[in-house]
């Protein structure tokens, strides 16, 4: 392979994540009125905390942000295939100028905390906000997570870890501005390469 290092038109280093593939989430909070309003957010990641937290960069100023500072507490709804068509419309449109609370959109409150979910997601966090960290031009916040409500399925043990990962078909998102879906061929475990002669 041979490497470049990426510029701007202009000759100064470009700053990305092109080609870093993760999974999308649409967070949720309620609004001022009830009403739950959802945005769609990438940059969402963990850390160790005693215990694993989420941790999630939002930039700029959006109604999510303020919602989050105003309730302390947000849902992450994990963006399947079938639900990008709505993500990319939540991250599209803003929340302080269109009421997202889409009558034909499933929405659950959630188990532990007083956040509106997604029903049609496989995998959502309830996350309360435990720190949270001022950034210029963004602010990063690191959350325990309250509560996971999963697809009953993907807690059958029958059922091999391999086929379950299959079910939940994530999206990902690429910073190169594009959607692709998750090739779930299997690759191994965890440990299995502990002893390899690399
Ligand atoms: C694919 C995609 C990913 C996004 N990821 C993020 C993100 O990680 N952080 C962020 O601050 N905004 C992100 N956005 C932008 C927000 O979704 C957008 O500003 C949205 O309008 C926020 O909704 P709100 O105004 O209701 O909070 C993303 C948008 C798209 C389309």
């Amino acid at each position: 392979m041979t490497k470049v290092s990426l510029v701007n038109a202009d000759g100064s280093p470009k700053k990305g994540n092109d080609y870093c593939p993760q999974a999308p989430f649409i967070f949720g909070t309620y609004k001022d009125d009830g009403k739950p309003n959802f945005g769609m957010f990438n940059w969402l990641s963990y850390c160790w905390d005693g215990e694993c937290h989420v941790m999630c960069g939002i930039g700029g100023e959006k109604l999510t942000k303020d919602r989050i500072h105003a309730t302390g507490v947000f849902s992450a709804n994990l963006v399947t295939e079938k639900l990008v068509p709505l993500a990319d419309w939540f991250g599209n449109h803003s929340g302080n100028e269109t009421d997202k609370a889409l009558a034909n959109v499933k929405i659950e409150r959630g188990s532990l905390l007083n956040v509106p979910t997604l029903a049609d997601s496989p995998w959502t966090y309830e996350l309360e906000v435990k720190h949270s960290i001022p950034l210029d031009d963004g602010e990063i916040f690191v959350c325990r997570i309250a509560n996971i409500l999963a697809d009953e399925r993907l807690t059958d043990e029958n059922v091999s870890v391999d086929e379950r990962f299959k079910l939940v078909r994530s999206a990902l998102v690429a910073g190169v501005g594009r959607y692709y879906g998750v090739n779930s061929t299997p690759l191994g475990k965890w440990g299995d390469w502990r002893d390899a002669k690399l």
